[in-house]
């Protein structure tokens, strides 16, 4: 890493970058799905709203905005549904760096397994593997991963960011934004 780094939890003004970031992942990973993406923005951008407690940004030393990590808590199951790092600084071990957060923020909050979806086309597959995901089997386009993250630590020590975090409902809106958002992964049906 070149660079220093640090980890924050996303704030509102976060969503415009994610906008920005979500819209060139389509653009350039799924461009198939794009039309149908764009057309569900108001629920993908309501998802990013309920995900900002569970969304950790990578700033520089100037604050400046170099990537995320989103996810989603259902059950015992933690589900990454984004991680993005600015083009210009890829392979420096920023994506490493937001995923083993993610875990670190989900095992206190009672996640005991990792979960994440990758475009059939996404090279990003590679940054899980080394990680130690598994793939579990397919959904449609994606290949699903999972991670065994062992039985919770004890709840009094959950990290301060994110003790409170409020559970995604499922539900069919939820169904229904699954084939339109999320770097990562679908987001998830109640499984
Ligand atoms: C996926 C992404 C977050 C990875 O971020 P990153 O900061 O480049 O990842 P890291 O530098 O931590 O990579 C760690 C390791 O993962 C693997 N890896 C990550 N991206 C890779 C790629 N595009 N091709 C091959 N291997 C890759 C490598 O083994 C890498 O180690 P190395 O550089 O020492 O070889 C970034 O490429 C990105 O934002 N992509 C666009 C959005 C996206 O596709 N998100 C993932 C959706 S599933």
């Amino acid at each position: 890493m070149t660079a220093p780094t640090r980890l924050r939890p996303a704030e509102v003004s976060d969503l415009p970058f994610i906008l920005r970031k979500e819209l060139e992942y389509m653009k350039t990973v799924e461009p198939d799905a794009h039309q149908g993406w764009l057309a569900a923005l108001d629920l993908n951008l309501e998802f990013w709203i309920e995900c900002l407690p569970r969304t950790l940004f990578c700033v520089d030393d100037d604050g400046r905005q170099l990537g995320y990590a989103m996810w989603t808590l259902e059950g015992d199951s933690a589900t990454l549904a984004s991680i993005h790092i600015l083009d210009s600084h890829r392979r420096r071990g920023l994506g490493r760096l937001l995923l083993e957060a993610f875990e670190q923020s989900a095992h206190p909050t009672g996640a005991r397994v990792a979960k994440l979806g990758v475009h059939r086309n996404n090279q990003a597959r590679l940054l899980y593997e080394a990680a130690g995901y598994e793939a579990t089997g397919r959904d449609g386009d994606y290949v699903l991963f999972s991670k065994a993250l062992g039985d919770p630590p004890n709840l009094l020590h959950a990290h301060p960011y994110f003790t409170s975090v409020k559970r995604v409902p499922s539900g069919s809106d939820r169904a229904e934004r699954s084939m339109g958002s999320g770097s990562a992964a679908p987001i998830p049906t109640s499984e």
